[in-house]
């Protein structure tokens, strides 16, 4: 018994770790609904959504309305809470107050697995993967019939078919580490072809920076016009020339929508939106 005793005493120690572990875990777990979602029917709704980080509020009382397949682009300075907004409504943090609607349901109440997989988020700088073309699009989906016209037909809604075929290799050519013989805008699109491969109703394009070449910017107003009304398109744009034919601008100004219409509209009606375009043609 004292044998016994003493092993106990031995392990009983890390069973109190292992149980505050998981405790700690079940604390800071993703709270996610248990609504299932298959996919967005008619549009996402923010009603008086407001968010703080503790004490800081960030958003104030947004309300927006976006239809399914149409495309909304956030612009205003750094600072005003664009990408917040943009997480928001990807269900990555919950709103502090109000609701986030999408057809009608709580976003809180959903499945977010399975809404998050119905969104594709592109990047300025993807990661380009030292593989094959249909690797990269597909990460590295078994090589059946089917998965190879669905990779083709997400080459071709990225603009980026042309491309791939002119190479020799076609769907096998390896592309170099991060995509060392890729364009700026070559870049973007595989990593768009990338995103449209997983069945997705939402693609969100996040501009971190407004220094892009002149032809990747070239190439991101063409996807975002290739892409309008096919998906619903939430970008967060620097250069205004990119959003030039977007559905929606939404202006915002420290945490809460200064204006929103769209690009001719804010240009004849809004100075401050006037003075941004102005800022950038040079
Ligand atoms: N994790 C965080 N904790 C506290 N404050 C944050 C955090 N992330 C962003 N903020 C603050 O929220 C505000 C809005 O940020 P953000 O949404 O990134 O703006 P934008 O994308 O328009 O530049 C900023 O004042 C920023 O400092
Ligand atoms: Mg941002």
């Amino acid at each position: 018994m004292q044998y016994a005793w003493n092993k106990f005493l031995e392990v009983s120690g890390s069973l109190v770790n292992l149980q505050d572990f998981q405790n700690s875990l079940k604390v800071n777990q993703e709270y996610s609904g248990k609504l299932d979602f298959s996919n967005l029917k008619n549009e996402i709704n923010v009603k008086n959504v407001s968010f703080s980080y503790g004490e800081n509020g960030i958003l104030n009382n947004i309300n927006l309305s976006i239809p399914k397949n149409k495309s909304v682009a956030f612009v205003g300075e750094s600072g005003s809470g664009k990408t917040t907004l943009v997480n928001l409504l990807c269900g990555l943090i919950p709103p502090t107050s109000g609701q986030i609607l999408i057809d009608d349901l709580n976003l809180n109440e959903l499945n977010k697995l399975q809404f998050q997989q119905r969104i594709g988020y592109i990047t300025q700088e993807p990661v380009i993967f030292n593989d094959t073309i249909f690797n990269n699009i597909t990460f590295w989906a078994k090589r059946t019939p089917e998965n190879e016209m669905r990779c083709i037909e997400a080459l071709k809604k990225a603009s980026v078919y042309e491309f791939v075929y002119a190479q020799a290799g076609k769907l096998d050519t390896v592309l170099g580490n991060n995509g060392i013989n890729l364009s700026g805008g070559q870049r973007q699109r595989i990593s768009i072809a990338r995103e449209l491969y997983k069945e997705i109703d939402i693609l969100i394009m996040d501009e971190a920076t407004s220094a892009l070449d002149s032809e990747t910017e070239r190439a991101i107003q063409e996807n975002i016009d290739a892409l309008k009304g096919q998906y619903t398109l939430l970008t967060v744009a620097h250069r205004l020339s990119t959003i030039r034919n977007a559905d929606t601008i939404v202006l915002l100004e420290r945490g809460a929508i200064k204006e929103q219409g769209n690009f001719s509209e804010l240009l004849e009606r809004v100075p401050k939106f006037k003075k941004m375009v102005q800022l950038q043609e040079v």
